[in-house]
């Protein structure tokens, strides 16, 4: 007869084997997303499908073009200045339900999170002097990212959700503490950031700011060369932010790549070069126009490191493959459509830090 402990033993390694497989029970869907013969594939299971989530109303019909423009009725308009009164007022309406929490204390509540309700011309409250440069950076999105957001295009609403900060966002992490447990040489700690393995806690600095390089590890020569040589923990770190990109869109690895050859662009499906475009487009977001507003957050908004609060894919995102299951939204806000002429450079705050000088040269640069 078998002892106790050997059937101990037997039921712990059921039991572990089952919940270590990584086995999820029941029917799956499969979809082919790549082209014909690269064998690219998901598998999806039905009970793990996250759903896309609400789009708000317009707050009323959108108003016919004409009349004066904002500019002309208003005091201290420096981006939305040619687009009409009416509109405006239609936009600063949607502004309002997309970013504002409901429940505040009046002098908070509704247009008096970024106004001063006695003069809605005065810039005291930073949330208005953020919002002016945030309606910029959605209006670059929309113009310069096409190749990313298509005509689906992103309003306030795509990140914020009716929260004041997007749920979905990264700072730097806190330095190692160089003690013998956890965050050993900026890693091994568990984070969301890293799917909760060990690698690299600092992937989205090293991934998604301007300065940031390309996420590629694999060597296109035989030997290493000085100009061609990945260590370890590039390895690791370029791991980290494509776990990153999988989550953030509810798929895995094989829906970008060929599992035969993950480097090779022509045995990709076609979403990894709209994947691509995108991590130019979170460089860009961060570097040019959240990260100068650093001096303009109070505390209470910036990481451990003094930093402000991120874009990621999982922003807009929130594990959907197109963020909000594709809805069709910004085309009932043209203002957050276009670059706005006038003001490319007139919104970037005064204040802003050495790194963001660079913003509105880099926008002259780009033509606006
Ligand atoms: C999330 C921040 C935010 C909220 C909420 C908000 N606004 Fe604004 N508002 C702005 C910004 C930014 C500007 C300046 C736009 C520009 O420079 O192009 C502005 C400018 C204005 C102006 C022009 C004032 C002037 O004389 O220069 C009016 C009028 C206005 N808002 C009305 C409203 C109303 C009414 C509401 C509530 C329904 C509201 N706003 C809610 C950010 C906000
Ligand atoms: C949403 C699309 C997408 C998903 C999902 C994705 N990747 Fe990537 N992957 C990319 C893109 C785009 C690049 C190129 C990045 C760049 O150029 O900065 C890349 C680059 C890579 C590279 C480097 C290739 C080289 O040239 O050195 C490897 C390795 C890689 N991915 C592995 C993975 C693994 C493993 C997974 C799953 C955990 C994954 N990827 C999931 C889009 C994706
Ligand atoms: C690409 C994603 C993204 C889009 C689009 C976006 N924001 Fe933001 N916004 C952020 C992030 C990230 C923060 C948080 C920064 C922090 O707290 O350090 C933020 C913060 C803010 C804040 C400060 C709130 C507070 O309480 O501190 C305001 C106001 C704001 N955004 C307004 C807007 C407006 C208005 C629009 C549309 C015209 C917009 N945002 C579009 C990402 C976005
Ligand atoms: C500012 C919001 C925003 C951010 C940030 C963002 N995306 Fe997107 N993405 C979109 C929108 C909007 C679409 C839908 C475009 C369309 O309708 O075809 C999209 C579509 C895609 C698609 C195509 C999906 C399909 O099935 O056709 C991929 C792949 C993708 N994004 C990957 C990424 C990755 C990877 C990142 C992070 C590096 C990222 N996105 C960051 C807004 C965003």
């Amino acid at each position: 007869m078998p002892s106790l402990s050997k059937l101990t033993a037997a039921a712990v390694l059921v039991v572990s084997s089952l919940a270590l497989g990584a086995c999820e029970l029941g029917p799956k869907q499969s979809q082919q997303t790549g082209y014909r013969g690269t064998g690219i594939v998901q598998i999806v299971d039905p009970g793990n499908v996250v759903a896309p989530g609400e789009v708000p109303p317009p707050p009323y019909e959108l108003p016919a073009p004409g009349g004066q423009t904002a500019g002309q009725v208003y005091q201290n308009v420096k981006v939305l200045a040619n687009v009409s009164q009416e509109e405006f007022d239609y936009t600063m309406a949607a502004i309002t339900q997309w970013i504002v929490p409901a429940n505040l204390p009046a002098e908070e509540a509704g247009c008096n999170y970024c106004h001063n309700a006695e003069n809605l011309a005065d810039d005291s409250k930073y949330t208005k002097v953020v919002a002016r440069r945030m309606i910029q950076m959605t209006q670059n999105i929309n113009q310069n990212y096409s190749d990313h957001v298509k005509q689906t295009g992103v309003t306030c609403y795509t990140c914020h959700r009716g929260n004041a900060v997007p749920e979905y966002v990264w700072t730097d992490p806190k330095p190692s503490d160089g003690r013998l447990m956890g965050n050993k040489r900026g890693q091994n700690t568990p984070s969301n950031a890293v799917a909760y393995a060990s690698l690299p806690l600092d992937t989205y600095a090293k991934y998604m700011r301007g300065n940031s390089g390309p996420a590629r590890v694999i060597s296109k020569t035989i030997h290493p060369t000085t100009a061609n040589r990945q260590s370890v923990k590039d390895a690791e770190g370029n791991y980290a932010i494509m776990m990153h990109l999988s989550q953030s869109l509810g798929v895995n690895c094989t829906y970008c790549h060929n599992s035969r050859s993950f480097a090779r662009w022509e045995q990709s499906s076609p979403q990894r070069a709209l994947a691509w475009y995108g991590l130019q487009m979170v460089k860009n977001t961060n570097e040019e126009y959240i990260h100068p507003l650093a001096n303009v957050f109070p505390a209470n908004r910036l990481g451990p490191q003094g930093d402000p609060y991120k874009t990621n894919c999982a922003t807009c995102h929130q594990m959907q493959r197109k963020p909000l299951g594709g809805a069709q939204m910004a085309k009932d806000y043209p203002a957050l459509r276009t670059v706005s002429a006038a003001a490319a450079t007139a919104a970037v705050p005064a204040a802003a830090p050495a790194t963001g000088a660079a913003a509105p040269a880099a926008a002259a640069a780009a033509g606006n």
